[in-house]
């Protein structure tokens, strides 16, 4: 039996009731809507970004994309939310992270509305998660994480996390979600310069890495029988392929997983699980509106 969490039928799943929740609100007479907001040309970016409008195409989400040059002043931007916060047709704000290095991207994101912040990463919205509120948003990639583990019947109660990253992101949500009640487990936030990562990790019943440097986690950081969470998706050249480069995770996958209980596969476990709780966040709040 594999070992392989597949992050893509568990987002299938989870697209499947995504699309009747927007049938159902269609019924209401509300078409959820998103958009996209994209500044400069950062070329992940626009995979990412394009593949969230097309997920919003296939449930029947209204989706705008907004593509805005890399010299775009952070006044020009702060009036694009604004209009999208004050527009009836767009239930959720996007604003596709990094912005080029010219953009206050912490003043951006306070600018969105909480209500339209399906990222979840408004001070408000972190504030609900830290406080288990639930009427807030949680960021789509560790939620995306929680459903991967509860699906493939990972049990957390009691379990010793390392989560390895403390990015707004990812990292400190993970955190906060693992140890939420419900959750229950004992976790531990990891960093580039904590003293001795490995020995660290090697403590871990479940190990969520998220980092983003290409293959940091060895086979001897894992315990035998660990549960691995791979949030990283790194570009590495790779002249074999036609694009030149290949994704690969934060973990050395082929010398790490024959040591797992279940680890997630990159490209394939995490990643498709974001788009899907995009949408479901989407949906959520325009069942709100
Ligand atoms: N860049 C990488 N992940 C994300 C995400 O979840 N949301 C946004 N806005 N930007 C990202």
């Amino acid at each position: 039996m594999s070992n392989l969490i597949d992050g893509k039928a568990v987002s299938a799943a989870v697209l499947e009731e995504c699309r009747k929740e927007v049938a159902a609100l269609k019924a209401r007479g509300v078409t959820p809507g998103l958009a996209v907001v994209l500044v400069g040309e950062d070329p992940a970016s626009q995979v990412y970004v394009g593949s969230k409008v097309r997920t919003c195409g296939d449930l029947g989400i209204y989706s705008r994309k907004i593509e805005l040059p890399t010299e775009t002043t952070q006044e020009e931007l702060l009036r694009v939310v604004a209009t999208l916060n004050a527009d009836p047709a767009i239930d959720g704000i996007l604003v596709q992270s990094p912005p080029p290095p010219h953009i206050d991207e912490e003043a951006v994101i306070r600018a969105i509305s909480p209500a339209k912040d399906v990222d979840g990463f408004h001070p408000e919205n972190v504030a609900k998660l830290a406080l288990e509120d639930a009427s807030g948003f949680v960021p789509c990639t560790p939620a995306g994480c929680m459903r991967l583990l509860r699906e493939a019947g990972v049990e957390t109660r009691g379990a010793n996390v390392v989560v390895i990253g403390r990015s707004m992101i990812v990292g400190k949500p993970m955190a906060l979600l693992l140890m939420a009640k419900g959750a229950d487990a004992t976790v531990t936030v990891a960093h580039s310069r904590s003293r001795d990562l490995a020995g660290i990790c090697r403590q871990a019943d479940i190990l969520v890495a998220a980092v983003g440097r290409p293959e940091m986690v060895k086979a001897d950081w894992v315990k035998e029988g660990a549960v691995v969470i791979d949030v990283g998706i790194n570009r590495v050249e790779d002249a074999s392929r036609k694009s030149g480069f290949r994704l690969t995770g934060d973990v050395a996958f082929d010398e790490v997983a024959p040591k797992c209980k279940a680890i997630t596969p990159v490209p394939g476990g995490v990643g498709p699980m974001t788009i899907a709780m995009l949408m479901k966040n989407t949906i959520v709040a325009a069942g709100r509106r």
